[in-house]
């Protein structure tokens, strides 16, 4: 039987953990290349309505640049009480060289008045695959809640203030398998994965 050829994809970052839980969850049937590839790519501004728009634009022009297939993705946190805000702005919710820290400080603020039982909140991250035939994308959430203060030590951006009750604990008082586990990112990965499997990519 005639070995079937590694297909080649580039995901569209340079964020070290987002290559590594990647290459953990497709093992090497895929040969992986990153931004750190294509160093001279224009920057992509992300100015669409929505995180699957923004994660179609960054894998478009990524695309378009290497001529190669082209995967990426966007995460939003979404606050109920605060209609879907920060949503596409989490990154840039206090300004916009804002730290997580200055983001998480902002989101409790204006949420200072709101009560336990309307405090819910779900992150959710597209993934969007193009290449020169197709492109598709998929989804993946979690519910949780969010606390009042900061709580944990790990993760990053709003995972202290991010509490899961499954676990009884907030996103940042998990360590990372189980968080990919459960995460946003992880099951829009799983997701992905999924379907490369059924477009026999894998
Ligand atoms: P990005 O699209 O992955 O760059 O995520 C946009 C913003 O969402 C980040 O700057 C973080 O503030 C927030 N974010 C994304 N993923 C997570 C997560 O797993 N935990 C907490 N915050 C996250």
């Amino acid at each position: 039987m005639m070995k079937k050829k590694a297909k080649i994809i580039v995901l569209a970052t340079h964020n070290r953990d987002k290559i590594r839980e990647f290459r953990e969850k497709i093992g090497n049937s895929l040969q992986l290349k990153t931004l750190d590839d294509y160093p001279d790519l224009p920057e992509v501004s992300e100015d669409g309505n929505s995180i699957r728009e923004n994660a179609y634009l960054k894998a478009r022009a990524v695309h378009a640049f290497s001529g190669l297939p082209a995967i990426a993705d966007d995460t939003g946190l979404e606050v109920d009480a605060l209609n879907g805000a920060p949503g596409i702005y989490s990154s840039r919710f206090a300004g916009e060289n804002a730290s997580y820290r200055d983001n998480v400080l902002l989101l409790l603020e204006r949420m200072n008045n709101i009560p336990q039982e309307q405090r819910s909140a779900c992150f959710r991250t597209s993934i969007a695959y193009v290449d020169n035939q197709e492109s598709w994308d998929v989804e993946g959430r979690v519910e949780g809640r969010i606390l009042q203060e900061a709580k944990g030590e790990g993760g990053f951006g709003y995972d202290p203030v991010f509490f899961y009750e499954p676990l009884q604990k907030t996103f940042s008082e998990l360590d990372l398998k189980e968080k990919n586990r459960i995460s946003h990112r992880g099951k829009a990965l799983d997701a992905f994965i999924h379907t490369l499997k059924i477009k026999k990519y894998l």
